[in-house]
């Protein structure tokens, strides 16, 4: 970590000055920006923890309809007004990933905690310039990232790490496919939408409702597809138990199995991409059920389960939600039903009191957010091999795979609104 400077030391000096840190008995106010499907699961989830204050979406049904959370909320469509206001201490960030760090950044700047839902950023850049602002601010902000609180995936990483299973040999992560199809007409924006704000740092498109709820995931102008979309789940653990997760691979190729329609969902939707890692450790991610595989050096079984296989020299272990297996069974130890959200949640109010560093911290989120950017920005060049930096967080001497390192943002939704 870099030594604070007179002027990191005085914005933190000056962030915690404006920010209320919560007692043992004080419920911590929150705010919930993205009302949407995930977006209401974690305001109940956090019921438990904090209260409730403020709402936010830029859809006004949406945003109506999640007024019946709690009593009394105010409700906003411009996160700004969110984050001026002095009751709101945490931010629950749950818009689609496009948003994630301007959001991210404005409610640091305003001295907020905040609960971010994965991926934490859209680009690399973004996470170089989110993690600096965290340190700089003294704010605490936990990754969606829930597998890493769930008692099994938590024992498949000591399994690999205290080499139980013997010497790592490889990795194959399954992921599910992305929507398919298109394209798709033009439509009026239905009055309830601010599309512009929608779109926000995006390039502005025209309107379908199949570039918004739920469905922006599978245009690249909003993510990086299933490597960023599960991908930020599995791929998190594969580099925590690598010892990874402060760093990254140093090479990528990968083959698309099915290419995007014209004018219709453009992210990749069934792949096969495959990382290097310094020691020579290949990672695989794959789509599961992929209709055509062809023959390529980078096959691997087709029966992937949607989660990580874990190949050792001694033993090979299956982890996926709710369920953990190994070749050699006597490795594993029982492990007690914990709901892994709540526990998630947990330690992220622990470390909002305590200001001790949560499970999942803005570079963990940010490596594992670029681990995923690093092989969608390869099958966007068509899948050739990209050599990757993870020290600079560069391509080496390869200009344009280093032009997708970061985006332009569109005005007036850009870093030099903060
Ligand atoms: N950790 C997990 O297991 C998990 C599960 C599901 C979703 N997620 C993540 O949660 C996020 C949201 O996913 P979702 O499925 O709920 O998407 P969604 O499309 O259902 O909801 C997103 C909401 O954000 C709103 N929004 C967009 N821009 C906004 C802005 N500038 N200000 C306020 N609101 C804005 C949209 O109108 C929408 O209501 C995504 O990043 C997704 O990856 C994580």
């Amino acid at each position: 970590m870099p030594l604070p400077t007179r002027r990191t030391l005085l914005a933190s000096a000056a962030a915690l000055s404006s920010q209320r840190i919560p007692g043992a008995n004080d419920q911590p106010r929150l705010a919930l920006i993205g009302c949407g499907g995930r977006g209401n699961y974690l305001a109940k989830q956090c019921a438990a923890h904090g209260r409730l204050v403020a709402i936010c979406d830029v859809d006004a049904a949406r945003l109506a309809k999640a007024a019946s959370l709690a009593p009394g909320l105010f409700t906003h469509k411009d996160y700004r007004r969110i984050l001026e206001r002095n009751d709101v201490d945490i931010v629950i960030n749950a818009t689609p990933d496009h948003w994630h760090t301007l959001i991210n950044l404005a409610a640091m700047k305003a001295g907020k905690d905040i609960y971010s839902e994965k991926p934490l950023t859209l680009t690399i850049e973004e996470g170089r310039r989110l993690t600096r602002t965290a340190q700089q601010t003294n704010r605490i902000l936990q990754t969606g990232s829930q597998q890493r609180s769930d008692p099994r995936f938590q024992q498949a990483v000591e399994l690999v790490r205290s080499k139980k299973i013997g010497e790592l040999q490889s990795v194959v992560v399954g992921l599910p496919k992305a929507s398919w199809g298109g394209p798709f007409p033009a439509q009026p924006v239905p009055p309830e939408l601010d599309w512009d704000f929608y779109q926000g740092p995006a390039p502005r498109r025209d309107y379908t409702p199949e570039r918004t709820h739920f469905r922006y995931r599978h245009w690249y102008d909003y993510c990086s597809g299933p490597l960023t979309d599960w991908g930020c789940h599995h791929n998190d653990i594969v580099l925590w138990a690598l010892g990874m997760d402060r760093g990254g691979p140093v090479s990528v190729q990968g083959i698309s199995h099915l290419d995007p329609v014209p004018h219709g969902y453009d992210v990749h939707s069934q792949f096969t991409v495959q990382y290097r890692f310094a020691s020579g450790l290949p990672v695989t991610c794959i789509t599961m059920y992929t209709d055509q595989f062809g023959t390529t050096p980078l096959v691997v079984p087709t029966n992937m389960i949607n989660g990580i296989k874990f190949a050792g020299s001694e033993a090979t272990i299956e982890v996926q939600r709710g369920k953990i297996e190994c070749t050699r069974p006597e490795l594993l130890d029982e492990v007690p039903p914990v709901d892994s959200v709540q526990a998630h949640i947990r330690n992220f109010f622990e470390c909002v009191r305590s200001r001790n560093e949560p499970v999942c911290p803005p570079e963990i989120g940010h490596r594992t957010a670029s681990f995923g950017h690093i092989g969608a920005i390869c099958l966007r060049l068509g899948g050739r091999k990209l050599t990757w930096d993870p020290v600079k967080e560069q391509f080496p001497g390869d200009a344009e795979a280093n032009r997708h390192v970061a985006r332009e943002q569109r005005k007036p939704y850009s870093y030099d609104s903060l």
